[in-house]
């Protein structure tokens, strides 16, 4: 084997960057869905290979009095499920200190200053909260005088329901605490393939190239889960998909993929070039709306191969909240004018997977004639597939081999992350966590994103209120409503179907 192919198949250990300095992460609403399903499991998965210096603290704050004594022993279990070995169990939950506290009441920011002393470690305060909780932290944390000049706040997604307060929330915060220490964040940024993005892009003059109009058919970004409601029926039912999903992940998918070239991987850089693909989003406004998306919304059916409830009776009630959302939308810039990008995401759909295919142009002639076996020249597509099996697939005509008729047939260049490094793929949270401590904002929402995101999301919003109230039904395990299917039927074109499995 030559050096070069040598290099690229030997196990990898992936170098630290910047040393992570030593820190105090409280995390607001430590005992829910989140914390016990991420948070902790990424902080304790850096603390066993040693990111983490080790006088850092992890502070959880809980309300009841019950998950005091409770929270601990359900962090081991998860950890323990994690495949953690019961020496780093024990080593991570020495870090943690139990903080129970109401977040609306002043009483509890005595309690944490007196858990915080007054060491010169990093303290960030995570909010894994409604969003309606943001402001009355921020500002009860600045009244205690527990801000330091490096503190920093992480804020989860969605920010706000709406343009107007999503504003409102950004100023509130932005009086408090400069944008540079506040960390808006979206896990789909922490993920090694979102990441992968950039790479693929600006580190190959092959794809670049062709990143255009002139040579890209269309664009389809597929976000598809086969969970449903799960134990978020509060949150979600207000928020719907739009909200939860197409605001913050597909929509940074789609800036991700879209974005002209930044100069530098410095925070500031690859905002500017966010912003400028989001506010290239044509708006889909009044009638439009009913032409340009569908929403729907899950009936009972089948998944994973077992029978499931539809999304109102696992709610207890009816309910007009959406689970499903495509949209056909258009990005107004010399570089994408007239491809139109399908986006695609849904609960309960019949297979997880989230992924960006990318259809280039036929041929514009074909020199092999028309004869069976080389009448059908299928244009490339590029699947850039996130999540499972993370990899990147280039469909390709190949000749069949032999020496009788010419035939032609699609074949796959097939790169997945597993064979392609021997390393363990961290999980988004990992990342994100230790770059809020670092202080590096590259893979986090700047406050006019996550406005910009808004105020295209606004419309439809206010659309399907006047035209569609109601979502469209769909049977739990299958592809959405048939609505989503005529949504691009009506170009000419069919959803990709799932190619890597
Ligand atoms: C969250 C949404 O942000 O992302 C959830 O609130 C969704 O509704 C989840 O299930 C999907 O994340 P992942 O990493 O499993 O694709």
């Amino acid at each position: 084997m030559d050096a070069i192919a040598d290099r690229a198949f030997r196990p990898e250990t992936v170098p630290e960057r910047t040393p992570v300095p030593p820190f105090d992460l409280v995390i607001f609403g430590a005992s829910g869905d989140l914390a016990l399903r991420k948070l902790f499991p990424a902080l304790a998965q850096r603390n066993q290979e040693g990111v983490l210096p080790p006088e850092s603290r992890v502070l959880a704050v809980v309300r009841k009095d019950e998950d005091m004594a409770g929270l601990p022993k359900q962090i081991a279990a998860r950890l323990k499920d994690e495949g953690l070995a019961s020496d780093q169990i024990e080593g991570f939950l020495r870090r943690l200190t139990m903080v129970q506290a109401d977040a609306l009441k002043p009483e509890t920011y005595k309690a944490l200053k007196t858990a915080l002393g007054d060491s010169e470690r990093v303290r960030s305060f995570y909010l894994s909260t409604p969003p309606d909780l943001f402001i009355p932290i921020c500002r009860h944390l600045a009244k205690a005088d527990i801000l330091t000049p490096t503190s920093r706040v992480i804020l989860e997604k969605p920010i706000g329901r709406d343009l107007a307060s999503a504003r409102e929330i950004n100023d509130a915060v932005a009086a408090i605490l400069p944008e540079s220490r506040t960390y808006r964040i979206d896990h789909y940024l922490g993920k090694e393939t979102v990441q992968n993005l950039l790479v693929l892009r600006f580190a190959n003059t092959l794809f670049e190239r062709s990143w255009s109009s002139r040579d890209i058919d269309n664009i389809q970004i597929t976000v598809a889960e086969t969970v449903g409601l799960e134990t978020r029926a509060g949150y979600y039912d207000k928020a719907g998909h739009l909200r939860d999903m197409v605001q913050n992940h597909v929509l940074q998918l789609l800036c991700l993929f879209a974005i002209e070239p930044p100069n530098t991987l410095e925070a500031d850089a690859v905002h500017d070039e966010k912003v400028r693909v989001l506010k290239a989003l044509r708006p889909i406004v009044g009638p439009d709306v009913q032409r340009h998306t569908v929403r729907g919304q899950y009936g009972p059916g089948q998944s994973d191969g077992q029978r499931v409830r539809g999304y109102a009776e696992e709610l207890g009630h009816a309910s007009n909240t959406e689970t499903f959302v495509a949209i056909r939308c258009e990005l107004d810039t010399w570089r994408w004018a007239g491809v139109p990008i399908y986006l695609r995401t849904g609960k309960r759909m019949a297979q997880r997977y989230s992924e960006i295919a990318v259809t280039f142009k036929p041929v514009p002639h074909s020199i092999f004639g028309s004869g069976p076996g080389c009448d059908r020249l299928d244009a490339n597509r590029l699947v850039i597939r996130l999540q499972p099996n993370d990899g990147v697939q280039l469909q390709l005509m190949m000749k069949v081999p032999g020496s009788g008729k010419l035939k032609i047939v699609p074949r796959q260049l097939d790169l997945r992350y597993e064979t392609a490094f021997d390393v363990r793929t961290p999980d988004a949270y990992e990342r994100l966590l230790t770059d809020v401590i670092r202080g590096d904002q590259t893979l986090f929402m700047r406050r006019d994103e996550v406005e910009q995101a808004w105020t295209w999301i606004d419309p439809i919003l206010a659309g399907w209120q006047e035209y569609s109230p109601q979502p469209h039904r769909y049977a739990a395990g299958s592809w959405g409503p048939s609505q989503a299917i005529g949504l691009i039927e009506r170009d000419g074109r069919s959803w990709a179907d799932p190619e890597i499995s």
